[in-house]
């Protein structure tokens, strides 16, 4: 697993990851740069063995919980697991900060990454209608941090 904190210096590759992941609603250069640097925001991205970024995720660490806000995958490199390793980590780092709880918005079209979540075990807690534009509605999911066990698979396939 090659999970590390982005830097500043991997917007140009986020970018990259960002045009490709997004039809709609994509986020601008200055939208990931605040990310990058916000203090109380957390980018983790996915490297591989040549060091090419080809996963990012951040998360916005809150008083008690975490708010997932952003998963994009290479489209070459989805299926491999590359979301479900940068999510698990994000998990463990709201865990470490305190977090009880994470929870996220995705579009109730969007199928890979509902299934990414639920099989995460994020459940979906309420619906927004027309939150990404007319007719576009996002769910609401959450995941209960406390209810992990340290010893759940999930969390043991990062921690090793
Ligand atoms: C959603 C996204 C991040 C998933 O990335 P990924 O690296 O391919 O996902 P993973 O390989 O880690 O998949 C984890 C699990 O989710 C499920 N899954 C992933 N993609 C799926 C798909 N297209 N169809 C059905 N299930 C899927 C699988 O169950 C998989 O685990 P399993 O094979 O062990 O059962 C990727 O498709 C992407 O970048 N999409 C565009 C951006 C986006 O929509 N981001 C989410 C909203 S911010």
């Amino acid at each position: 697993m090659i999970v590390s904190r982005a830097r500043l210096d991997d917007l140009d590759a986020i970018m990259i990851l960002e045009a490709a992941g997004f039809d709609h609603a994509g986020w601008s250069r200055d939208s990931w740069a605040a990310e990058l640097t916000g203090s109380d925001r957390q980018v983790l991205a996915y490297r591989d063995a040549d060091d090419r970024l080809v996963g990012v995720a951040t998360l916005q660490l809150l008083d008690d919980f975490a708010d997932l806000l952003r998963v994009v995958v290479a489209p070459e490199r989805r299926g491999q697991g590359i979301a479900r390793k940068l999510l698990i980590a994000s998990i463990l780092m709201a865990q470490a900060s305190g977090a009880g709880r994470v929870l996220l918005e995705v579009e109730q079209d969007n199928a890979p990454a509902l299934a990414v979540y639920t099989r995460l075990g994020f459940s979906p807690v309420d619906r927004r209608r027309d939150y990404y534009g007319p007719g576009l509605h996002a769910i609401v999911m959450e995941l209960p941090i406390e209810a992990l066990s340290s010893s759940s698979p999930s969390l043991k396939e990062v921690a090793s």
